[in-house]
């Protein structure tokens, strides 16, 4: 039996309403970070060698909402379900990753490509697949390259905490990364490499991109050059947004 095509035109119409409806629904709750950190810990457990985790939508499922990386993502999963109600074959998978893409969309980043057709799965991963902020240089290389990203992939999605800012009562770290939480450019890179600075925040897994030569020659790149921030960043999200995807 053929599989069902999850793309087709209509669903093609529904993705450009929900894109809509995204916009409107992130500039009304002025939640773009969170829907683009939602969009990331959905994706970021991807395993490469097993082809488990990955964007499909599995985080809306309690047992992985409920893990300690991530506390507060429940509110964006609710944010989404408004408009999973008006676009109801639209996956979760998909929905998730349209938020990403039209949260930095939105902040003023760079246009990122959206390919439809993601499958939802009701399998979660076990807890522990996301990057520790505590830790450094050899956990972000594992983290990452287990999802088969690179080092230049590493730098420039680490650039996404141009947006937000961290809350005590989730991660246990305070505060925003830049001076305006809600612009996304290259302003994470510029602050990094101003060093420590009062009201600013900077995680270990942030301050990891200045001792490793490799990583460090890419924020110097990104804070001087904001259009290769972009351009890298665009390519770097779409990969991230796409892992273990093969679209129909
Ligand atoms: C927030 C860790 C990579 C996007 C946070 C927070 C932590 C964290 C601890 C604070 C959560 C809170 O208290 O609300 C990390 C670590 C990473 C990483 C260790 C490893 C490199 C990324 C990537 C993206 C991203 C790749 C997206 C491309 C965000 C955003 C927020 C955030 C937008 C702000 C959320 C808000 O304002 O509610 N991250 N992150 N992060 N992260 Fe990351």
């Amino acid at each position: 039996m053929a599989l069902p095509v999850v793309v087709d035109s209509e669903y093609l119409k529904e993705v450009d309403k929900a894109r809509r409806d995204l916009r409107a629904l992130i500039a009304n709750r002025n939640c773009a970070p969170l829907m683009l950190r939602l969009a990331w810990h959905d994706a970021g457990t991807y395993d490469a060698k097993s082809k488990t985790g990955g964007p499909n939508g599995s985080i809306r499922n309690e047992e992985e909402f409920s893990h300690g990386s991530n506390n507060g993502l429940k509110k964006a999963i609710d944010f989404c379900e408004e408009v999973k109600e008006k676009h109801p074959k639209i996956t979760y998978a998909d929905l998730y990753q349209l938020a990403g893409v039209v949260a930095v969309e939105v902040t003023g980043g760079p246009t990122i490509d959206f390919v439809p057709g993601r499958k939802d799965s009701k399998v979660s991963p076990k807890e522990g697949r996301l990057p520790d902020a505590k830790q450094g240089v050899s956990h972000l290389r594992n983290i990452f390259y287990r999802m088969g990203l690179t080092d230049r992939d590493i730098v420039s999605l680490s650039g996404g905490h141009t947006l937000g800012r961290a809350h005590p009562e989730r991660s246990g770290f305070d505060g925003p990364w830049t001076e305006d939480p809600l612009k996304f450019d290259n302003s994470y890179f510029v602050e990094l490499l101003k060093g420590e600075y009062i009201g600013l925040l900077k995680l270990p897994t942030d301050k990891a991109l200045l001792e490793d030569p490799e990583f460090r020659r890419y924020v110097e790149l990104y804070a001087k050059d904001e259009d290769a921030f972009f351009r890298d960043y665009a390519e770097a999200h779409k990969k991230l947004s796409e892992l273990g995807f093969v679209p129909s």
